[in-house]
């Protein structure tokens, strides 16, 4: 087949690839398979949703497409959101729904960016991000993984990153892998840093929802349409990762040239996205609140469980949903260190050169979709090795 050699020199999806891993195992009852692979929350939508959109199918309109920057009443629904969340929020004018933060991604970089552009993106970073740079022909600038900060941005790094051809700072908070949250103060130089070159901070929020506080104070400035974009998810938030429901946020002009990219692409998010989201933006603040709670309190418990059990492994950031850890095996790859979890414990996990390079050392475990109570197994399990 004749395939791009671009789209060859991109490495393969790894949830993908490491779930390919456990074709044909059958794990026994008394050490079942540990999942620490996908970031998925471990509970379905409430009720009340899946209600909701069973009563919708009798609705005509639920099959049509809508208009490409989504219905105007979903888009308000999203807008009120964001004031009671982050206490200051885009317009309806400001937010194009889309086919996940995935399908946010791909506008924001189509629509903002030429091949051969530079974007900044920090280490470790989501692999989708690189991956899907790599693809458009846009140059990746990795900003260095720092373990002793968690792997946050740093500023003067950041800046001296930027060259003439920098188009954009990529950033993700609370971060996928590490956990790690990036401080509002931090946001507000980043975002200052970006307004004095003229380039745009993006930042994916995806994990928003889950760690109690707004992630910046940025929909507070009057100036954020010049130099801000977020890339939104919902899948997370109201536990509907395969209703593939995202959001664009950004300046009302630049939606305006993202449509062009949306209509061609996929022309709207899904009318059923549209209706589990407007109801969970109406209805479901109380159900975020306690599932953040989880989140944290399932972190809390991972994380002061794995510092008592004195592993061979090394905590180097967590946070909500996630943990990033240094393995013992020096000579070994995140891959041959996941593939051995998986071989000897039955667990699997991410390895951490999916990430970017330099981080063959790290596995990313994500206990997102584990319950409480397996947390403690599966750390004694880590305490085996
Ligand atoms: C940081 C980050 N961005 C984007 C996504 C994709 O989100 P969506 O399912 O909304 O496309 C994920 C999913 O894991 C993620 O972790």
């Amino acid at each position: 087949m004749l395939s791009s050699k671009t789209i060859e020199n991109i490495q393969p999806p790894p949830i993908t690839e490491v779930k390919s891993w456990l074709a044909g195992r059958i794990f026994p009852a008394d050490k079942p398979l540990i999942d620490l692979c996908q970031a998925v929350p471990s509970y379905s939508p409430p009720q009340g949703l899946i209600d909701h959109l069973k009563n919708s199918m009798d609705d005509p309109s639920s099959f049509k497409y809508s208009p490409d920057e989504g219905l105007s009443e979903v888009r308000d629904a999203v807008s009120h959101w964001y004031q009671r969340h982050y206490h200051s929020a885009p317009t309806a004018d400001q937010l194009c729904l889309t086919i996940g933060a995935s399908q946010a991604f791909w506008l924001t970089m189509t629509t903002l960016c030429q091949p051969h552009d530079e974007v900044i993106v920090q280490l470790p970073a989501y692999f989708d991000h690189p991956m899907g740079l790599q693809a458009l022909g846009i140059k990746v600038v990795f900003a260095p993984f720092n373990p002793d900060n968690s792997g946050l941005p740093d500023l003067n790094t950041i800046q001296s990153l930027i060259t003439p051809k920098t188009k954009a700072i990529l950033l993700v908070t609370p971060s996928n892998p590490t956990g790690a949250v990036i401080s509002p103060r931090l946001v507000n130089e980043l975002f200052e840093l970006a307004q004095s070159n003229n380039i745009s901070l993006v930042l994916d929020e995806t994990y928003n929802a889950f760690i109690g506080t707004p992630p910046h104070h940025l929909f507070r400035r009057k100036d954020w349409p010049n130099n801000f974009i977020q890339i939104a998810s919902f899948g997370k938030t109201f536990a509907l990762t395969g209703l593939r429901c995202g959001a664009l946020i950004a300046d009302q002009q630049f939606i305006e040239q993202a449509l062009k990219v949306q209509d061609s692409m996929v022309v709207c998010q899904p009318r059923t996205a549209q209706i589990a989201l407007e109801f969970g933006c109406q209805n479901l603040d109380n159900w975020i609140a306690q599932n953040s709670i989880k989140m944290q309190q399932r972190h809390d418990h991972f994380k002061s469980i794995f510092i008592e059990a004195k592993t061979d492994f090394e905590l180097t950031a967590s946070g909500s949903f996630f943990a990033w850890i240094r393995h013992p095996w020096d000579h070994l790859s995140g891959r041959q260190a996941a593939k051995q979890l998986l071989e000897e414990e039955n667990i699997i996990c991410l390895p951490g050169e999916a990430f970017g390079p330099g981080l063959e050392n790290y596995l990313r475990l994500s206990f997102g979709n584990i319950e409480l109570e397996q947390i403690e197994g599966a750390i004694k399990r880590l305490q085996h090795i």
